[in-house]
C-alpha cells in the first residue's frame, strides 16, 4: 500500500498541526477499512469505485504541500498546458485540469499554437518555458499534428517540470523505483485501488493496454507493489483467457466494451481508464451492464479514474515546484506518496 509520507512530513513541522495529522490518519484508516468491508460483504452487487472521496481527501493534501512549498521559498506553482492546433478530446482535457487546478489554487497559463507550428517552434517553446522560473509545471497534450512527433516532447522538456513524468528520465526512474514524476493517470488508478482496500501485493492484474502514459507504467508501478502483471495489446493471444485468471482487470485500451462479464472471474476488480465518446456519451472501455454482474468492483466512467488523473496532475505540479527548488527529483517524495 502507499505510504503517505507527506502529511507526517509536513505537520511535523508545527506541533499544533501534528495531533490533527494523526487524527486524519486514523480517519483514513477507518474510512479505508469500512470501505475493505463493504467490498467485502457485497451482495452480488458490484461496488464502484468513486473518484470523489479520494480527490476530496487528496486535495487537502495538497493545500497544505502548497503552502510547505512556498514557506520554504518555492515559487507559487503554475502549470502549463500546451495544444498545438485544435482537438475536441484535448481541449475537454484541458478544461477539466484547469476545473481541478482551480480547486487547489494553483495557477494555469493555457498555450494553444497553430495547427501548423513547426517542431523548431515547439522546440522553442519549451526551451523558454524549461527556464521560466515561474513556471512549475508542463504539460504538452496529445495529440500532437502529425508533423510533429510526440518523442519531440520527450526529449526537449525538462524533466523537473514533465508533470505527466512522460520524458526518458522520469520514466527511466520509475522503472527503476527512484524518486520521479509519475503519470498521473496510472498512479490515480493505484490510488483508487488503494482507497477501496483492494489488495494489489499478490494479485493477479492483467493490465490491457501498453501506451507510455498509461499500460506500461501502470504494469511497472503495480509490479513493484508485488502484483503479477499481464501486459496484455492488441497481439495478445488468448485475452480472455488471461484475464479470466486475474483479481483484477485495468483497461486502458481506448474501445468501448471491450471488457464483458464473461470475461472475468467472479469477485474480481475493473480498473476502468478508457474515454470513449459514443452517440455523444462518455463511455469506458468496459461493458458497466456486463461487468457489474460479475466483478466486485469497478471504476465507474464517468466519476472514475478521470477525477483522480486531474488531481494528481495538481499534485505532480505541486512535486515539481519541489524539484526546482532542490534542482533534482529527489524530494518530490516530499509530496508524493511511497509506492515502492
Ligand atoms: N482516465 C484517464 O484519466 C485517462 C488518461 C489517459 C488516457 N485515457 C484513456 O485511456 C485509453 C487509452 O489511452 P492511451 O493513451 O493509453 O491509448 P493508446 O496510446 O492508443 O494505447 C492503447 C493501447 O491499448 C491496446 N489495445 C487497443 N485495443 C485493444 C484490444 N482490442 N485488445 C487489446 N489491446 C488493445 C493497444 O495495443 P497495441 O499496443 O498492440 O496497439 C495499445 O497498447 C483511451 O480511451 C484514453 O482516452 C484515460
Amino acid at each position: 500500500m502507499c505510504r503517505r509520507r507527506n502529511p507526517v512530513r509536513l505537520l511535523a513541522e508545527t506541533s499544533a498541526s501534528h495531533d490533527h495529522a494523526v487524527g486524519a490518519s486514523n480517519g483514513r484508516e477507518r474510512e479505508r477499512a469500512r470501505n475493505v468491508l463493504e467490498i467485502g460483504t457485497s451482495s452480488g452487487e458490484a461496488r464502484l469505485l468513486r473518484g470523489k472521496e479520494l480527490t476530496s481527501r487528496l486535495r487537502e493534501d495538497i493545500a497544505q504541500s502548497a503552502h510547505t512549498l512556498t514557506l520554504r521559498g518555492g515559487a507559487s506553482p503554475l502549470l502549463v498546458t500546451i495544444l498545438v492546433g485544435s482537438n475536441p478530446s484535448a481541449e475537454a482535457y484541458r478544461t477539466s485540469i484547469v476545473r481541478t487546478l482551480h480547486t487547489v489554487s494553483i495557477q494555469h497559463r493555457g498555450l494553444t499554437l497553430p495547427a501548423e507550428t513547426t517542431k523548431s517552434t515547439l522546440i522553442e517553446t519549451l526551451h523558454e518555458l524549461n527556464g521560466d522560473s515561474q513556471v512549475t509545471g508542463i504539460l504538452v497534450l496529445m495529440p500532437l499534428p502529425e508533423h510533429i512527433s510526440p518523442d519531440t516532447v520527450l526529449e526537449f522538456l525538462s524533466p523537473l517540470k514533465d508533470v505527466d513524468g512522460i520524458t526518458p528520465t522520469n520514466a527511466g526512474r520509475l522503472h527503476l523505483g527512484l524518486p520521479s514524476l509519475r503519470p498521473s493517470t496510472p498512479q490515480g488508478g493505484i490510488e483508487l485501488l488503494d482507497h477501496y482496500g483492494i489488495p494489489i501485493a499478490g494479485a493477479r492484474i492483467a493490465v490491457i493496454g501498453r501506451s507510455n502514459v498509461v499500460g506500461r507504467p501502470l504494469a511497472s508501478l503495480l509490479t513493484r507493489r508485488h502484483a503479477t502483471v499481464t501486459l496484455c495489446h492488441r497481439q495478445t493471444r488468448d485475452l480472455s483467457g488471461i484475464t479470466r485468471e486475474a483479481d483484477i482487470v485495468a483497461v486502458a485500451a481506448g474501445h468501448p466494451g471491450l471488457v464483458t462479464g464473461d470475461m472475468l472471474k467472479a469477485g474480481s476488480t475493473v480498473l476502468d481508464f478508457g474515454v470513449n465518446i459514443v452517440d455523444g456519451k462518455v463511455v469506458g472501455d468496459a461493458n458497466p451492464e456486463s461487468i457489474g454482474a460479475v466483478a466486485a468492483a469497478y471504476s465507474p466512467t464517468p466519476g472514475g479514474t478521470g477525477p483522480v488523473t486531474a488531481i494528481v496532475l495538481a499534485r505532480n505540479t505541486i512535486a515539481a515546484g519541489y524539484a526546482a527548488l532542490s534542482g533534482d527529483l529527489d524530494h518530490v517524495v516530499d509530496v508524493l506518496p511511497d509506492c515502492h
